[in-house]
C-alpha cells in the first residue's frame, strides 16, 4: 500500500477504488510510513507550532435529534444550558489572558438565539478583542445568516459533513435532516468568504471503507481550511448506547492521509481522540495534526455538554487545561503559539 499513499502524497488524490483499498487493507507498517509522511508535510508547513483554539460551548440545547449525539433534543435526561453575551465574553477575556486568538463558539441547533443575537455576540468578541478570529459551529442555518454573522465579523465557520454517503447519513440521522442540505451549507459558507471546517466521526455505526473514500472525494472538491476528525463514541442515553466507539488507529490514519491529501488542511487532535487515549492528542499530533481546541467552557457548565460518555477536562479550569496542554505538546517536541493560527496557503 506504499505506493498509493505515494501516489496520494504526489497528486493530493486516489480514486474511490484506490482510497477504499488502502484503508481497508493496509498494514501497521503502512500507517508508520503515513504518519511520518504526514509529519513531514506539516512541519514544513507549519513547523513545529502547534494552533490553539477556545472553545465555548454556549448551549447544550438543540433542536435537532442525531441519533449518535448526546445532546439530541429527545434526551431528557440531559441537563440543559444557556449562556449570555457576558458570560461569553467573559471565557473570552479568560482566554485572552490564556494566549487564545480564536474562540470558537459552539453549540446545538438552539433558536433561542436570534440572527441578532448572534452578530451582537459576534460583534462584541470582535471589537473587543480585535486581534482574536471567532468561529462559529452553530449548525445549519440559512444563506442569509450566515452572511450576517460573516459581515458581523465571523471568520471562520465548522459544519461537520459527518458522512458524505447518503445511505450512511440518513442511518445516522432523523429524515427532516438530508445530506444534501448540509453540503449545501457547507458549499454557501465558502462561497460567503469564510474559513471552513468540515468532517466525520471514525468508526461511526454502518461507517465503512467505502463510505470513508467518499469523505474523502468530497473533501477533496469541497477543499475546506479545517477537517476535523474523531472517534465515535457512543452516549448511553441514544440509540447507539451499545455500539463499538471508533480506534485510536484508525483515527490516527485517516488523519495522516488528510494531511497527505489536503497538504495545508488546519487538522484538529479532538478531544474525542483525547479521550478514547490518555495520550491521544499527542499522537494525534505525531500523525500529522496540528491544531487543539481546549475547553474555555465555565467548568460548572462543562460536564453538560456530553456529546459522548468519558470526555476528558470536564472538570479542570480552563487555565490548568491550558498549562496541562502545553506540556503535553512539549513531550512530543512542538509549542503552542500566541497566534489567529490562519489557514497558510504556502
Ligand atoms: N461521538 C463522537 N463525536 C460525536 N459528535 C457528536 N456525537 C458524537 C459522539 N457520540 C461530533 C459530531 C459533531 C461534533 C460537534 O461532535 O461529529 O459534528
Ligand atoms: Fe485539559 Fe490536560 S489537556 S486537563
Amino acid at each position: 500500500m506504499k505506493s498509493l499513499i505515494d501516489k496520494l502524497e504526489k497528486d493530493s488524490i486516489l480514486t474511490k477504488d484506490e482510497f477504499t483499498s488502502l484503508i481497508q487493507n493496509h498494514s501497521d507498517d503502512d500507517e508508520l510510513y503515513a504518519a511520518k509522511k504526514a509529519r513531514k508535510i506539516a512541519d514544513d508547513i507549519y513547523g513545529k507550532e502547534i494552533y490553539i483554539r477556545g472553545l465555548i460551548e454556549f448551549t447544550n440545547y438543540c433542536r435537532n435529534d442525531c441519533y449518535y449525539c448526546g445532546i439530541q433534543r429527545s434526551n431528557k435526561c440531559a441537563e440543559r444550558y444557556r449562556l449570555s453575551k457576558e458570560q461569553i465574553l467573559l471565557c473570552c477575556e479568560q482566554g485572552y489572558e490564556l494566549g487564545y486568538r480564536t474562540f470558537v463558539l459552539q453549540g446545538g441547533e438552539d433558536p433561542f438565539y436570534s440572527d441578532e443575537a448572534i452578530e451582537d455576540i459576534v460583534r462584541s468578541i470582535k471589537s473587543r478583542f480585535s486581534d482574536c478570529a471567532v468561529t462559529l459551529s452553530i449548525g445549519e442555518k440559512e444563506y442569509e445568516s450566515y452572511k450576517r454573522f460573516f459581515d458581523a465579523g465571523a471568520d471562520r465557520y465548522l459544519l461537520r459533513h459527518e458522512t458524505a454517503n447518503d445511505e450512511h447519513y440518513r442511518k445516522l440521522h432523523p429524515a427532516e435532516l438530508s445530506l444534501e442540505h448540509r453540503k449545501n451549507c457547507l458549499y454557501q459558507l465558502k462561497d460567503i468568504g469564510y474559513q471552513v471546517g468540515c468532517g466525520f466521526m471514525v468508526g461511526s455505526p454502518f461507517q465503512t471503507a467505502e463510505t470513508l473514500a467518499e469523505d474523502f472525494l468530497f473533501i477533496h472538491d469541497l477543499k475546506p481550511q479545517m477537517v476535523g476528525i474523531g472517534p465515535f463514541i457512543p452516549h448511553q442515553k441514544t440509540r447507539f448506547a451499545d455500539e463499538k466507539a471508533g480506534t485510536l488507529k484508525q483515527t490516527l490514519f485517516l488523519l495522516s492521509l488528510l494531511r497527505i491529501m489536503e497538504k495545508n488542511v488546519l487538522l484538529p487532535a479532538t478531544t474525542a481522540l483525547a479521550t478514547i487515549d490518555p495520550t491521544g492528542r499527542e499522537k494525534g499530533i505525531l500523525a500529522g495534526a496540528n491544531v487543539v481546541m481546549p475547553n474555555l467552557s465555565p467548568v460548572d457548565v462543562r460536564s453538560k455538554y456530553t456529546l459522548y460518555d468519558g470526555k476528558v477536562c470536564t472538570g479542570e479550569e480552563a487555565a490548568e487545561c491550558r498549562h496541562c496542554l502545553e506540556r503535553r505538546i512539549e513531550s512530543v517536541g512542538y509549542h503552542v503559539v500566541i497566534s489567529r493560527g490562519d489557514y497558510k496557503l504556502v
